[in-house]
């Protein structure tokens, strides 16, 4: 089966989700022109989120994605809150921002049942995750109501992670990727590869299709990624 056939679109390409810096406006030009578009939901509230997919929803027929991470929220530390903002002081200062104005604490949130309730009523095409996957009673949910379900592997061991726990597709993210790299099983940056050595080493691992990211940004690139085994792109950047 194509990833077009899974995914319910007519080109190979995923808008990737970027959390901060678009909304459902560029998933609706997206997924209006044949491709995937998503929507980053990692930093709305549910409120905020509830209005972008009634948006999002109003505006196109086509099969969208919404996107979630799905960290452990991380236990406040005080030493480490000042030590980054510390490390960040001369950017704000040659940005001219306001360090008061930067929220204390997690400005992300992972998926939660609350979200979950939410987002059945919208019934996205698909749904993706970074870093890792739900909780397997969320992750039924969501499969339940028959969204297709993709998500990230910066590595062969999270991929294989990933099609064992329930992914319908995993993204490859290389190096080059701009935004987070999704990774969940190390925190050892010297696992991470560039995305034409990690591509066809999940493209071997895997039975489920894979999809590219990372650096990609024009149709040579995508060309080149189904070259080595690509079900399609996931590009990023380029769209900003
Ligand atoms: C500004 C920015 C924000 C991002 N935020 C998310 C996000 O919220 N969720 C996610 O799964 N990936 C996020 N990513 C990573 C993308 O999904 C994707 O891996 C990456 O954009 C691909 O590389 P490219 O930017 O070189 O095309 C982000 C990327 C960028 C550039």
């Amino acid at each position: 089966m194509t990833l077009q056939q899974l995914l319910g679109i007519e080109l190979p390409i995923i808008q990737a989700p970027m959390a901060g810096v678009q909304d459902h406006r560029l998933a609706v030009a997206v997924s209006n022109a044949g491709g995937l578009g998503s929507l980053p939901a990692a930093m709305l509230s549910l409120e905020a989120l509830r209005t972008e997919l009634t948006a999002l929803q109003a505006q196109t027929r086509k099969p969208y994605n919404v996107n979630f991470f799905c960290h452990t929220s991380p236990v406040p530390d005080a030493a480490r809150e000042a030590a980054w903002r510390a490390a960040l002081a001369p950017y704000y200062a040659e940005l001219g921002i306001d360090p008061a104005q930067i929220a204390a604490g997690p400005g992300r949130a992972p998926f939660s049942a609350e979200a979950a309730a939410l987002l059945a009523e919208f019934r996205p095409a698909v749904v993706s995750f970074h870093f890792g996957l739900p909780s397997t009673e969320l992750l039924a949910q969501v499969k339940g109501w028959g969204s297709k379900v993709i998500a990230s592997a910066t590595t062969v061991a999270e991929a294989l992670w990933l099609e064992a726990h329930g992914a319908d597709a995993v993204i490859a993210q290389g190096l080059e990727a701009g935004g987070h790299r999704g990774h969940f099983l190390s925190m050892d940056l010297t696992e991470q590869a560039g995305l034409f050595a990690l591509l066809p080493r999940i493209v071997q691992a895997v039975k489920v299709p894979v999809i590219a990211a990372g650096g990609i940004a024009d149709a040579q690139g995508v060309a080149a990624a189904m070259a080595l085994g690509a079900a399609g792109a996931q590009v990023g950047t380029a769209y900003l």
